[in-house]
């Protein structure tokens, strides 16, 4: 538990499931005041959130949620960049559609969402932001150039917010490998089809990849979220933290052994 975010206003994005979900809880169990805005209003809420439906890619939805947090709640002392989609494709079978799509959401949408509380948290001389990247801005994989781009702008816009309004706002990223998730499900079945066995399957074959053995929990990336969010992480700014099993620092290379 942090003891300071107890109150705070904390704004996440694509709270409905996956990752952002456990950042909702989190939150909540932090007795922060949690407002979630994602593209669906899921029918299994964390009790003692708030709900908003709101697509981050579109700059007057973000502007109305915000007015209305604002106006509900005063502030935004936090704000967690987590709304993110993934899709499979080489640059060449990436069309302008999906290209677009993917930069919008994960890239604009931190854009849409920081520029309508960093006046506010800059006036209040307090705000914390933390963008959701991921390790695909260290190492990347085969046919996801427009996710793999998008993941390695979020760390230069948490850069630029991070030395831009320092020192009163600090901004960091957080770079997740291969987490439990619906996201993940989907990467799964285009793999090996709809098949809750072989899904499991191939996820733990996903795991084995990653020094620490296995895949991670939402919860682990939650915790990441939360440190960086409180003011245990007080002289940490503009920094990528890795949640990732040890993948980054793996190079697929055998040596001989002993
Ligand atoms: P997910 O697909 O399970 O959940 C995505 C969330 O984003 C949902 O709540 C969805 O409603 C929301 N969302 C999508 N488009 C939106 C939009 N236009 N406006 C508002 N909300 C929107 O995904 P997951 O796995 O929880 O991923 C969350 C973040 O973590 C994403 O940014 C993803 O790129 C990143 N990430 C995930 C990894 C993983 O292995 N699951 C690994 C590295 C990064």
């Amino acid at each position: 538990m942090y003891e300071d975010l107890s109150g705070k206003v904390a704004i996440v994005t694509g709270g409905s499931k996956g990752i952002g979900k456990a950042i909702v809880k989190r939150f909540v169990n932090e007795n922060s005041i949690v407002i979630s805005l994602s593209r669906h209003i899921p029918e299994d809420r964390i009790d003692g959130a708030f709900y908003m439906k709101t697509d981050v890619s579109k700059l007057s939805d973000v502007k109305s949620a915000i007015n209305e947090v604002i106006g509900r709640y005063k502030t935004v002392d936090i704000l967690i960049n987590n709304a993110g989609i993934e899709e499979y494709s080489n640059l060449s079978s990436t069309d302008e559609n999906m290209w677009d799509n993917i930069m919008n959401i994960n890239v604009k949408g931190i854009y849409n969402t920081s520029r309508e509380c960093i006046p506010l948290m800059m006036n209040n001389h307090r705000g914390n932001i933390v963008n959701m990247s991921s390790v695909q801005a260290q190492i990347i994989t085969k046919n996801a150039a427009a996710y793999v781009t998008s993941k390695h702008a979020v760390i230069g816009l948490t850069k630029s917010i991070a030395l831009d309004y320092a020192p009163y706002i600090r901004c960091n990223a957080v770079l997740p490998a291969t987490i439990d998730t619906p996201l993940v499900d989907k990467a799964a079945m285009l793999e090996v089809g709809n098949n809750t066995e072989l899904i499991n399957k191939k996820k733990l074959e996903w795991g084995k990849e990653h020094p620490l053995g296995r895949i991670g929990r939402v919860d682990e990336v939650a915790n990441a979220v939360a440190f960086l969010a409180s003011d245990e992480s007080s002289f940490i700014t503009g920094a990528s933290l890795f949640v990732d099993g040890g993948l980054s620092i793996k190079a697929p290379i055998s040596t001989p052994e002993e």
